[in-house]
């Protein structure tokens, strides 16, 4: 079966921070537990160059848009490249194919009397690349950046998104999985059912965008333009198959853009709409918004210096569940790191080595293992989005194979069989951990194997007694303890 993930497309207006390395790394797990489950993937992230906000910033450094962003995007590489991640295609809305699907869709609408020129008179705020109306502000302010907002008055082509209310509220009801967590989804049935106007979807005082093809004197609006990154990412060769996309995962505050206009500018466009889209919640630091100006920002390299890669990607997956909002503080990553990581996970591996190199010469003996392991509950708790349950239930095995450990006293037991069979128990115990652990944690679960001196296997091969004989090579302990 094919699995088609995406993450929002970052403003590449500043490198990315704790928010933006979140939603990468779940799809990223997410991506990966997918094709451990045998599934073909297709897992999509990139950059939203287009738009004011980057105009505005570019022009601030004294660049041009096309080159302040061409500087910025392999700080995202780079970024994604240290946290193991493992996408399919790095998109740009600058790319060429990309910028092609716009114009022909923004065609295409058009002519299908969904788009009309009127003027637009409000609000608009830069940080958000969004439209507020009066009810929404608050002293001239954003409600979510408290900046100032710009006041527009100009002429501009409209989408017809009042048209859509009833399509979109039957999408809802007919689709329950449309929009995840399910709070989520009642927010946004209330909102639409409370009011829907149209869109003003382009712009006439800058020029850093896709030109609408009906009239060059204005620039597409950047949220049309980037949504549809996801499905132009579709349209090369070999590729095609992967449209719909199984799931857009996003933050809370894109939930409006990605469940509303998304799925209105589809239907008009006669495309088959995405399976899911799924929101996940907000980190605060050290419970305080995520501020630059504040100083409470961390971005990758700061997250990564703390523990590590592997701890920093745990720390976040377990943390919280994927759509509450979590809190991070250096304190609950060390003592994660420290017990859940160094403890549990490094401890079994070290002292389940050093017992076969004592014993049996550095030769794991073949034979049966005496704990059971049922994969289906973790699945399905990858299936509904539950991946801190999910690491919660590995975890829970994890810690079978210490108690199992500290019963059997392997270090007491003289009999050769008797002890080959503790020690088979728990190698071929931590063969299944690494597969369960590799979309989490896929360096320690590379070590891991290793040093068990095996393949990683995929999700068919988490049952036990799959191990055959091997001679482990014992290395380093898997996490150091800060
Ligand atoms: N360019 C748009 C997305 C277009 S998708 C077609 C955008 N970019 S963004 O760079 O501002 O943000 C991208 C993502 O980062 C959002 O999903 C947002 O929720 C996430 N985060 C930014 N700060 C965050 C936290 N403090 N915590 C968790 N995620 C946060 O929006």
């Amino acid at each position: 079966m094919k699995f088609y993930i995406t993450t929002p497309i970052y403003y590449p207006n500043d490198i990315p921070h704790i928010g933006h390395a979140y939603t990468t790394i779940a799809a990223d797990v997410l991506s990966r537990w997918n094709k451990s489950r045998g599934n073909n993937v297709f897992f999509l992230t990139g950059t939203d160059d287009h738009g004011k906000k980057i105009a505005q910033t570019a022009k601030k450094a004294g660049k041009t848009p096309k080159e302040f962003t061409d500087e910025l995007i392999p700080k995202f590489k780079e970024a994604w490249k240290k946290l193991n991640i493992k996408y399919d295609r790095f998109i740009r809305t600058t790319d060429k194919d990309h910028e092609k699907v716009v114009s022909k869709i923004l065609q295409l609408v058009y002519d299908k009397g969904d788009i009309y020129k009127g003027t637009y008179e409000g609000f608009y705020c830069t940080g958000c690349e969004a439209y507020y109306t009066e009810k929404d502000i608050e002293n001239n302010r954003c409600p979510i950046h408290k900046t100032e907002v710009e006041k527009l008055k100009q002429e501009s082509y409209f989408f017809k998104l009042s048209k859509y209310k009833k399509k979109l509220l039957d999408l809802y009801n007919k689709n329950p999985e449309f929009i995840l967590p399910d709070s989520k989804r009642k927010e946004i049935i209330s909102r639409v059912k409370k009011e829907l106007r149209d869109l003003s979807i382009s712009r006439t005082d800058f020029d850093w965008g896709i030109p609408l093809p009906f009239d060059k004197k204005h620039v597409c609006y950047v949220w049309f333009d980037a949504l549809f990154n996801y499905y132009s990412a579709t349209r090369t060769k070999g590729k095609e198959k992967f449209w719909p996309a199984d799931v857009h995962l996003i933050g809370k505050d894109i939930l409006w853009f990605h469940t509303v206009y998304w799925p209105a500018f589809l239907i008009s466009a006669g495309i088959e709409l995405p399976k899911t889209v799924f929101a996940h919640g907000w980190w605060t630091f050290d419970k305080e918004k995520i501020s630059k100006s504040r100083g409470k920002v961390l971005n990758v390299d700061d997250l990564i210096e703390i523990a590590g890669v592997d701890s920093a990607r745990y720390f976040l997956i377990r943390e919280t569940p994927l759509g509450d909002d979590g809190d991070f503080s250096e304190k609950s990553l060390v003592n994660r790191n420290n017990n859940e990581l160094a403890n549990d996970l490094g401890n079994l591996l070290s002292r389940t080595l050093t017992l076969i190199e004592k014993n049996f010469n550095s030769e794991i003996p073949k034979s049966k293992s005496e704990l059971t392991f049922d994969i289906g509950k973790i699945d399905k708790l990858m299936k509904n989005y539950e991946l801190d349950k999910a690491l919660a239930e590995i975890w829970k095995f994890v810690n079978k194979c210490n108690k199992y450990i500290n019963d059997k006293k392997p270090w007491e037991v003289k009999d050769k069989e008797k002890l080959a069979k503790i020690l088979y128990t728990l190698t071929d115990s931590l063969r299944i951990i690494s597969i369960l652990l590799h979309p989490f944690i896929p360096e320690t679960s590379e070590k891991i194997n290793k040093q068990l001196n095996i393949k990683l296997g995929t999700l068919k091969d988490c049952k036990p007694n799959l191990l055959k004989k091997t001679k482990i090579k014992k290395g380093e302990h898997l996490f150091k303890k800060i």
